[in-house]
């Protein structure tokens, strides 16, 4: 009997908890309380870019401090980690995506979103001019406005060498829409294969996939790529089954140079018995329509025939990086990108412009994890500065008192004005904010076959591991990392479906 009790109460807690968990998240999370409005009193706060490091900011920052405006050709921030998943259907577009304002409507302040592209920043005089470059255009597409501090996370684009034909011929895997392209191209060969009547040569070449790039992109890709011929092509296309083959070609050595040699051999042996091929020492030369030419390790030149080819060849600076840069001709003369001192203050603008992520030359690997510590460590920042100019400007009202005081006044008092001005301009000359201090958690990659591999940092080494634990791992790493309660039910949502349904072949 006592069990029975034991049972009722816990199952009326529960029903009671998750009741009020509910009830929390739709109404709470759905309605967040009123924000303040815009204070013509307060700094502005400019951050361009909607990705990995302003976004990781925005979450951080005590807006109360500030009037904050983004600025992002992208009203949303794509969670890259999983975009090789949505290229081959297993996950759905929307559930890596989470729109900007669904984190400024929770903050203290009214942040201003305005999904626009930065053509121009003015160091000099504090402006950022931006445009509208949507489909549907109002009467006003430019403007510019006044900052205070500027955030500058615009990213990195994909880098092409002026290799004749990939910008044309190939497809990218930088975007959300870039994913979505290779989806529809992917899926198109597999149409076309499939023709009544289709030569065998053809066959042959519209199944002939082509990764460019053994870096973690042209990985992910090549394993995911592999998992869904592995699990749907027998079933939805048993004709095409066995005859798709995939190429990894990458100019280095070896792939993977970021992880150790005994998991770049775990993933050589993984892609070989996944029937992947890796070139290695191989470079790409030329994309054509229905053709690859690589300049294979001998320095021979071949034309490889194929039906898609994915460029995963790496990132370059965007072009407003580079005008930025040509502005600080002294101090900013890294090819690989903004140079900023170890504040993320910008070198030639240390008074105005923070700029963090891949646009940044560092030390560090252009990943997200950096640019996501980078944006947490500036929101920080800003709010000890926002101390300092609020000491400041308390400074300067009593300083203007210390003038008015007469000799009238009581000894007492003005030695109290005085302990209080000294006090303060303590406080200014310890502010010392701490230099951005990197702490590396392991690099993860998935390499298909439900197996993953990791290197992580753990007692002074680190511990290199791969296999279906691994692959576990990395499952629940990135969905704990997901930034909201939406997208990791989405993504498990999505993951629970491909185990029950399969993948969706349907071509948008
Ligand atoms: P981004 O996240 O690229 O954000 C840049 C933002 O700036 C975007 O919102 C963009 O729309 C906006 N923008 C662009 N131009 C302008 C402009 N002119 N004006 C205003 N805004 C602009 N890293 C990892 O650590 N782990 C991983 O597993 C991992 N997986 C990845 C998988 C893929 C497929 C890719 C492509 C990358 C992956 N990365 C991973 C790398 C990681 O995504 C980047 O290092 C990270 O996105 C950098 O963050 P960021 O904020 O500097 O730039
Ligand atoms: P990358 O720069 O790491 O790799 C690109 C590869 O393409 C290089 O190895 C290069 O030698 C090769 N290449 C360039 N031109 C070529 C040509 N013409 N022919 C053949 N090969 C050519 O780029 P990637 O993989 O997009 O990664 C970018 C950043 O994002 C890195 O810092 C990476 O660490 C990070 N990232 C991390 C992931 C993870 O941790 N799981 C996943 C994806 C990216």
């Amino acid at each position: 009997r006592r069990f029975l009790q034991f049972v009722g109460r816990a199952t009326l807690v529960s029903i009671f908890g998750g009741g009020a968990a509910f009830y929390f998240f739709t109404q709470v999370d759905r309605n967040p309380g009123e924000q303040l409005p815009f204070d013509p009193e307060k700094k502005t706060v400019v951050v361009l870019g909607s990705g990995w490091g302003s976004t990781s900011l925005l979450k951080t920052l005590d807006t109360a401090d500030y009037n904050v405006v983004v600025i992002s050709p992208k009203n949303y921030f794509l969670f890259t980690p999983l975009l090789p998943s949505v290229a081959v259907g297993t996950l759905n577009p929307r559930s890596i995506i989470q729109p900007t304002r669904y984190i400024t409507r929770h903050k203290a302040r009214t942040v201003s979103v305005i999904e626009a592209e930065a053509t121009d920043v003015d160091a000099k005089n504090k402006t950022v001019t931006f445009i509208d470059n949507s489909e549907i255009k109002g009467t006003t597409s430019s403007t510019t406005i006044k900052y205070d501090y500027l955030v500058y996370g615009v990213g990195a684009e994909v880098q092409t060498f002026n290799i004749p034909g990939v910008q044309q011929n190939a497809v990218f895997m930088k975007e959300l829409h870039d994913a979505e392209r290779m989806q529809r191209a992917f899926m198109d060969c597999l149409e076309t294969a499939a023709f009544p009547g289709q030569p065998t040569e053809e066959v042959d070449r519209l199944l002939h996939m082509v990764v460019v790039g053994g870096g973690p992109t042209g990985i992910e890709l090549s394993g995911e790529l592999h998992d869904f011929l592995q699990d749907d092509l027998k079933s939805w296309y048993p004709e095409l089954a066995g005859k798709v083959k995939i190429t990894l070609v990458e100019a280095l050595p070896s792939v993977l140079p970021m992880f150790s040699k005994q998991l770049i051999s775990y993933t050589e042996s993984t892609f070989k018995e996944s029937k992947i091929d890796i070139l290695t020492k191989t470079m790409v030369k030329e994309v054509k329509e229905r053709s690859v030419v690589l300049q294979m390790p001998d320095k021979s030149i071949q034309e490889v025939p194929c039906g898609l080819v994915v460029w995963a060849a790496g990132n370059k600076g965007r072009k407003i990086t580079q005008d930025l840069m040509n502005k600080f001709p002294e101090t900013q003369t890294n090819r690989r990108g903004i140079t900023v001192d170890d504040h993320l203050r910008m070198k030639g603008a240390e008074d105005s412009i923070f700029a963090l992520g891949d646009c940044t030359a560092t030390s560090y690997a252009p990943t997200a994890q950096v640019a996501s510590q980078q944006g947490a460590y500036l929101g920080r920042v800003l709010a000890q500065i926002a101390r300092k100019d609020g000491l400041e400007a308390e400074l300067k009202k009593l300083e203007a008192v210390k003038a008015q005081v007469g000799a009238s006044q009581p000894e007492e008092d003005k030695q109290k004005l005085e302990k209080d001005i000294e006090g303060i301009k303590r406080k200014i000359a310890n502010f010392k904010p701490r230099p951005f201090d990197y702490s590396h958690q392991g690099t993860l990659a998935y390499i298909g076959s439900d197996k993953a591999i990791a290197d992580l940092p753990f007692m002074n080494g680190n511990i290199a591991s791969g296999g279906v634990a691994t692959f576990l791992f990395w499952r629940s790493a990135y969905l704990s990392t997901l930034f909201s309660l939406r997208n990791r039910t989405l993504v498990g949502t999505d993951w629970l479906k491909v185990k029950l349904f399969g993948r969706d072949v349907s071509r948008e």
